[in-house]
């Protein structure tokens, strides 16, 4: 149980319901408090009360019309809840209350502990979104999506998320492939919503970030799911850093970004492709370039490419050994990697760093 939670209001006269909901709060380790009794006299206003301050309404159908009718404010977190099948009036109780969705029991009991699952996160805020794009092949993306989580895990709960199903592994490259834990197979399959505290505790994590990955064999993500575990994965950590393939159905997620990181070789093929990818993102004001190497003036290539630069990422001495070894990338944070990527983040809470 979560210490000085408020409690999840249940309202309902079913005592089978108000059982079954009392069990799906105890699984997810959460408080519920029960209003059974009519809303006659004070119990109105105490019901009204409990309603404003609840985190969580769960709303029986049973008792939904009797409670429109004392028309309470529009909050967020209201669920209409049955057995299936739904008695008659239920959808319209429902939109009358602003609820959410009816749910209906006993198949919606993952849905209904999520929701639950869910409260211990709430208030804490979506964290940032990061998304690492290669301007050319090979670029680094992958290696500096690595460093970033590294570097943020640091300061705060970190999930890396792997979007590029031909990539090299970012579970490979921090050294978590053989963890267990939840991978895209399992969450492409599963439907409804997913709770944040979920993700974090189920994903591969050793001391650093966590990592939502690939197994061996990759299957097609579907758009639904990707969108569904950025939102939850953006409820229960601090910063979510996404390895984004190059090409092929990355325009949604790109679009969720706070900030876009392009790696730029500044040779003539690496900025001629790097000016391409910027060129197809729909809205490049939220694109901050990472030059790899120190061969080149990032000024020109910002110019070049037509985005700023945020930071210089040279080459790491012993970053094959260092990855051998189960480091990560960033091995030392006085290592490049780790102070390109310190760049990166401080530019990422910066909103003045991109548009400059
Ligand atoms: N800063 C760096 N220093 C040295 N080698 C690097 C650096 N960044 C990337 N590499 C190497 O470049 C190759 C491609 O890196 P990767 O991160 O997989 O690129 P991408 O994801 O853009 O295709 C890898 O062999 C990687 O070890
Ligand atoms: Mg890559």
């Amino acid at each position: 149980m979560v210490d000085g939670m408020d409690p999840a209001l249940a309202l309902t006269s079913d005592p089978l319901l108000a059982d079954e909901l009392g069990r799906l709060a105890a699984a997810a380790g959460v408080p519920l408090r029960l209003v059974a009794d009519g809303f006659a006299g004070g119990a109105a206003d105490r019901t009204l009360a409990a309603w404003s301050s609840a985190p969580l309404v769960l709303v029986g159908a049973d008792r939904a019309a009797e409670l429109a009718a004392l028309a309470p404010a529009r909050r967020p977190g209201v669920l209409v809840v049955c057995w299936s099948p739904p008695p008659d009036g239920a959808f319209r109780d429902a939109l009358l209350l602003g609820a959410e969705r009816v749910l209906e029991l006993p198949a919606a009991a993952p849905w209904v502990t999520e929701a639950l699952i869910d409260l211990g996160e709430a208030g804490r805020g979506d964290g940032a979104l990061l998304g690492v794009l290669g301007g050319s092949g090979g670029a680094g993306a992958t290696t500096l999506a690595c460093a970033l989580a590294q570097v943020a895990a640091e300061r705060g709960p970190t999930l890396l998320v792997d979007l590029d199903p031909l990539g090299p592994g970012c579970e490979r490259m921090l050294a978590l492939d053989a963890q267990p834990g939840v991978r895209w197979d399992s969450l492409g399959r599963a439907s409804g919503r997913l709770s944040a505290r979920s993700l974090r505790e189920a994903v591969p994590r050793g001391d650093g970030p966590g990592v939502l990955g690939f197994t061996a064999h990759p299957l097609p993500l579907e758009a639904s799911a990707v969108r569904e575990a950025l939102s939850a994965a953006r409820r229960g950590h601090d910063t979510v850093v996404v390895d984004l393939p190059r090409a092929g159905g990355t325009e949604e997620t790109l679009a969720r970004c706070d900030l876009v990181v392009l790696v730029v070789v500044p040779s003539y093929a690496g900025v001629t492709a790097a000016a391409r990818r910027l060129a197809a993102v729909a809205d490049p004001s939220r694109v901050g370039l990472v030059v790899r190497g120190r061969g080149a003036d990032p000024a020109r290539v910002a110019d070049l490419v037509g985005a700023p630069a945020l930071a210089v990422m040279p080459d790491q001495r012993g970053l094959d050994e260092a990855l051998d070894l189960g480091l990560g990338p960033v091995r030392s944070r006085r290592s490049p990697l780790a102070r390109a990527a310190r760049a990166v983040l401080a530019a990422a809470t910066d909103p003045g760093a991109v548009a400059a």
